[in-house]
This record gives structure tokens, sequence and C-alpha cells, in this order.
């Protein structure tokens, strides 16, 4: 991990993603979290704020040890216990069916092989388990998707890998899950090659 990934990303993911209009959106999405939950991609820990009051342990991995620097000074503000763990979810050591509930946000868009580390999504969660996930990912308008794609090779290099060209909700499709629920919109003022953003949650 070089000094990009690990002390200057970290603060483009703070400047991007620490704001009220994301957080509300964090939220709507975690007040669905229960029981053994794994976070993929913790970050710097803009999610522990939101888990609902229940929620008092979390496991969580991210392979990029400066995320996870930024991580324990916000979990420490929470009171939330963490196991935090650094791994990329492509290979998860955990056993099948060993959690309720999955979450990732705005983490698929950076995982290397990112069909793998949903089929290691799927296979922890136990049935009837929700994969919570609020993700950026390619829009539907022609228009603005052409310039997601032009930009892609940009926000890869700037981005520690993220992705502006997947879409979300055929990633999503790619796993067998029972039912799933997306709701997609752009976040207001936001470009929209940025903003186009999924909520949602498969149940296995
Ligand atoms: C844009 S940041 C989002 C951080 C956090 N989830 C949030 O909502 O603020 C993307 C995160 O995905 C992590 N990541 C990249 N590749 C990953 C992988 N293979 N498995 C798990 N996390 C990964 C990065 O290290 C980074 O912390």
């Amino acid at each position: 991990m070089g000094w990009y990934s690990s002390y200057v990303f970290p603060r483009l993911c703070e400047f991007g993603l620490n704001n009220h209009r994301v957080a509300a959106h964090r939220s709507t999405l975690l007040q669905d979290a229960r029981g053994e939950i794994l976070e993929i991609g913790i970050g710097s820990a803009l999610n522990a704020a939101h888990y609902p009051s229940h929620v008092r342990r979390i496991t969580a991995i991210d392979p990029n040890p400066g995320m996870h620097r930024w991580a324990a000074a916000r979990i420490a503000e929470t009171g939330l216990e963490v196991d935090k763990r650094i791994l990329s979810s492509e290979s998860l050591p955990f056993a099948d069916e060993s959690f309720d509930c999955v979450v990732s946000t705005f983490t698929l868009c950076s995982i290397a092989d990112v069909h793998q580390a949903l089929g290691e999504v799927y296979r922890v969660l136990r049935p009837g388990g929700a994969f919570l996930f609020l993700e950026h990912g390619l829009s539907p308008d022609p228009g603005v998707a052409r310039w997601q794609r032009r930009l892609n090779g940009l926000e890869r290099l700037l981005a520690d890998n993220c992705h502006l060209d997947r879409s979300v909700r055929e990633l999503v499709a790619g796993q067998p899950f029972a039912k799933v629920e997306i709701d997609e919109f752009y976040l207001p003022k936001t470009p929209r090659t940025h903003g186009y953003f999924s909520r949602g949650q498969g149940i296995k």
C-alpha cells in the first residue's frame, strides 16, 4: 500500500463523503442493521455514528491500514465496539452463513474483483440475512454514463481504484438474493458523474 493510498486517499474520502447529505442516507440505510454485522471497506468509519443504538458491536474489514488509523479515532468517539481487521473482501476468513447483515457503503466501486467480493458477501450471510448497500455507480442516462466512462481512468488513478462505470443494480443482481430493493437517485449538489446513488438491500 503506497503513501498516496495510506495518507492522501483517506483525506480525499473525508472530503467527498463526510457531509450531511450523505450522512442522511447512511442513517436511513443502517436503520435496518441488526444481529451479527460485517461492514466491508469501513474506511474512516463514517458509518459508526449512524448504527441504531441497539447495535453495540460490529466486525469490519478494510485492506488499507491508512484508513484503519482514521477509523480508530472516529470509533473511539462513538462507543461502538468494532472488531477491525486489515483484509480484502474478495476472500473473507469467516464461516458460511455467519452474519445477519453485511454493510457496504461506497466500497463496491473500489474493490478490485467486485464479483468475487459479492460472492463472499452472499456466502457469509445467513438465510434471511440482509446485504445493506449505499453506493455510487453508473447512471442510466446515456449522457452521464458517457462522461463517467471518459472520466473512469482518472477517477481510478486519483481515488484508489474507484470506478464510475459500475452498475450497482447489475452487481447486486449477480447474486441469487431472494429479494432486492433499490432506491436510485442523484444526490443534490453533486456532479452527476459521481452522484448517481443506489441505496438498498438484498435479502438472502
Ligand atoms: C470510498 S472509500 C469508502 C469508505 C467507507 N465505506 C465510507 O462509506 O466512507 C472505499 C473503501 O473501500 C476500501 N476497499 C478497497 N478495496 C477493498 C477490498 N478489496 N475489500 C474491502 N474494502 C476495500 C478502501 O480501502 C476504502 O476504505
